[in-house]
């Protein structure tokens, strides 16, 4: 069986994507210092907990397994930390990528797929957002993901690595078998926080709504994270036949603003979410949606998964049942 190196297996997207790998026959070795994942997450095949920053042990756990690719998810993720905290992004996004890149060189790894992000982005005042777009990001986290970008340009110009950038727009719901979900600590998405809320949590705090939408709450691009984890499944068929962009937006294309976010939850559990109205944030635009077209021509995707329902929907299940259970194994641990 064909070993494929995940690193940041144990959290969110990174769980999903090793299920969708061995679902396509693929064995994932996941390298995770389980900062923010968790072990219990990693269920389709070995773990190695290890920082990206010890390039040895990466490039000795891509020659023990014989690695010719690599998912790169791990890495910090809260664009408000890297405001606070830019040496924690710094040091895990950009000095860790470039480790694993110096790792996968040299235990002779060649194919990287790597999770960007719209961030990159910054704030684009278009409807839909394309990969033509300038990359002008506004936070250090957004600043992070594109200067891996280009260094994933110029080693591909330079040598045998090639590299697909998947720019996600927002990772939502939880797997439809309930066996992985979203876990953060602290967590900031959407979906998360509200269900949390309607769960005896603190009330949802709205960041404004008096943005130039019709609602006057923030729209967002939701994709399903089962679909998300299709999507690098497929890149690593498009890195491996040679014929992979160098960068694809992966969203569903579709806008859904926050009150729409928090209908639709009203609709699928049927209570409604204690909210309380807070101030925008710095660097939040009106509107991020995906142009999709270029990832639905590039790797043959469609979403299957993102309309909101299912997402919410697998999200409340995953927060009722498998969040519970693997949080009450960590604290009983
Ligand atoms: N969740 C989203 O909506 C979203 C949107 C755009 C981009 N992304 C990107 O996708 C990737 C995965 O996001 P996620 O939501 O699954 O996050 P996550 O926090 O659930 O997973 C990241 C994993 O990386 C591990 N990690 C962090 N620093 C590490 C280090 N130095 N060495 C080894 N492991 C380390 C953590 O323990 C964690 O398991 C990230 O790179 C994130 O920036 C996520």
């Amino acid at each position: 069986m064909k070993n494929v190196l995940v690193t940041g297996g144990a959290g969110y997207i990174g769980s999903h994507t090793c299920k969708a790998l061995a679902a396509a026959g693929v064995q994932p070795v996941s390298f995770d210092d389980l900062s923010g994942g968790d072990e219990a997450l990693v269920r389709w095949g070995p773990l190695v907990v290890g920082d990206l920053r010890d390039t040895a042990r990466l490039a000795a756990t891509i020659k023990q397994h014989a690695v010719d690719a690599v998912i790169h998810f791990a890495g910090r993720i809260a664009v408000g930390e890297s405001v606070a905290a830019p040496w924690l992004h710094y040091g895990a996004n950009v000095a860790g990528s470039l480790s694993l890149l110096e790792a996968m060189r040299q235990g002779g790894a060649r194919h990287l797929v790597f999770s960007s992000s719209a961030a990159v982005y910054g704030l684009p005042d278009v409807p839909w957002v394309s990969e033509e777009m300038p990359l002008q990001p506004i936070s250090p986290y957004g600043r992070t993901k594109l200067m891996i970008e280009q260094a994933l340009r110029d080693y591909a110009a330079a040598s045998e690595q090639r590299a697909i950038a998947l720019r996600y727009f927002n990772a939502a719901g939880a797997d439809p078998d309930g066996e992985t979900g979203e876990l953060h600590e602290p967590e900031t998405h959407l979906i998360p926080l509200a269900l949390a809320a309607l769960d005896g949590g603190k009330p949802l705090t709205v960041f404004g709504d008096d943005y130039d939408t019709p609602d006057g709450t923030c729209i967002r691009d939701y994709v399903h994270v089962t679909d998300l984890a299709d999507a690098h499944v497929r890149a690593l068929a498009a890195l491996e036949s040679g014929d992979a962009p160098a960068a694809l937006n992966v969203g569903s294309g579709r806008g859904y603003s926050v009150r729409e976010v928090l209908t639709v939850i009203e609709q699928v559990v049927g209570r409604a979410v204690p909210i309380c109205m807070g101030q925008r944030r710095a660097g939040d635009p009106a509107r991020l949606v995906a142009d999709a077209r270029r990832i639905r021509q590039a790797l043959d995707w469609t979403p299957a998964h993102s309309t909101l329902p299912e997402i919410v929907a697998s999200a409340w299940a995953w927060h009722r049942g498998g969040a519970k259970a693997t949080r009450g194994q960590v604290e009983a641990a």
